[in-house]
């Protein structure tokens, strides 16, 4: 029987206890502050901010607010990073990807205070992360390797297949997935748009990560019988929904279930654990910008 690895279930457990976390610290004088920036007129965009705000009040985490014109100057952008650097209620920004094609993404990304860092994309906290001695793992490959932990798949020895080497998801996962830790030391290939024969890398792993942004990209026939298959992609796809979409995953949900020996849905599995995992992140940046 495959494995329906609950992604909501896990989540909840961490919220539990990041809301254990939050009321120590509030209780010794601060209270961890989130905040994020909207610098975009998507309407996903404005969705996923929305819910990383309504998750905040859940555990107690105060969060505040910037929206951007899209249009405004990159300027604008770069003076509000500067302000929250310097609040003492501000412990972790995040500042929503992506951003208008006008502002370069990487001179943003370098103007967050990396202390307050929470998606782990400063420099400073990428290298740390790739040296073994990470501040902030991002999200959502962190979300996945509590994932794979909290359903005891073997890691050590395993073969590995990453599908997508994006700087948010493909290369920090691969880099967490290679480590030496118990959640890690597992053999890892890294697959992308330039990869030949990916049904051979793919017939060979243990474990698929599958964060390509394609919809339905990996099919079931490709797996290896028993497989692991954490999926990534959230996309939304045109249908005959109220919402006029519907979202899938990366991989081939039907095709896969059967052949997989766990597999996570699309919604509900790594999505909740992405935005659990950044409360978790704040949490620990209040901590540490305390000590
Ligand atoms: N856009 C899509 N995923 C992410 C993420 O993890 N962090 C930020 N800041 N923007 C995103």
């Amino acid at each position: 029987m495959t494995e329906i690895i609950d992604g909501e279930s896990v989540a909840a457990d961490v919220r539990d206890a990041v809301a254990d976390e939050v009321s120590r610290l509030s209780d010794a004088g601060v209270g961890p502050g989130l905040a994020t920036v909207l610098m975009s007129d998507d309407a996903a965009s404005e969705t996923y901010v929305s819910m990383k705000q309504r998750d905040c009040e859940e555990v107690g985490i105060e969060s505040f607010h910037v929206e951007i014109d899209a249009g405004a100057p990159a300027s604008e952008l770069y003076e509000t990073i500067d302000d929250l650097n310097g609040r003492d209620d501000v412990h972790g920004i995040l500042v929503q990807l992506p951003l208008p094609d006008h502002v370069d993404k990487r001179t943003v990304l370098r103007r967050i205070a990396p202390e307050k860092d929470v998606d782990g994309f400063h420099p400073e906290n990428v290298g740390r992360l790739v040296a073994g001695d990470a501040r902030f793992k991002p999200c959502t490959p962190h979300g996945v390797q509590k994932l794979l932990d909290a359903y005891d798949v073997e890691t050590e020895g395993a073969d590995a297949v990453v599908v997508g080497r994006s700087d948010i998801v493909g290369k920090p996962m691969a880099n967490l997935l290679i480590q030496k830790s118990p959640t890690g030391n597992a053999t890892t290939t890294v697959c992308h748009s330039r990869t030949e024969d990916l049904e051979a890398k793919l017939a060979g792993a243990d474990i698929v990560v599958a964060a390509a942004g394609i919809p339905e990209f990996v099919d079931g026939s490709t797996l290896k019988s028993g497989a692991t298959v954490i999926d990534v992609g959230i996309n939304r796809v045109d249908a005959d929904t109220e919402k006029g979409y519907e979202l899938v995953g990366d991989v081939d949900y039907e095709s896969a279930k059967d052949v997989a020996g766990a597999i996570t849905p699309v919604p509900g599995g790594v999505g909740p654990m992405t935005r659990a995992m950044l409360l978790y992140n704040t949490v620990k940046a209040a901590g540490l910008q305390r000590d």
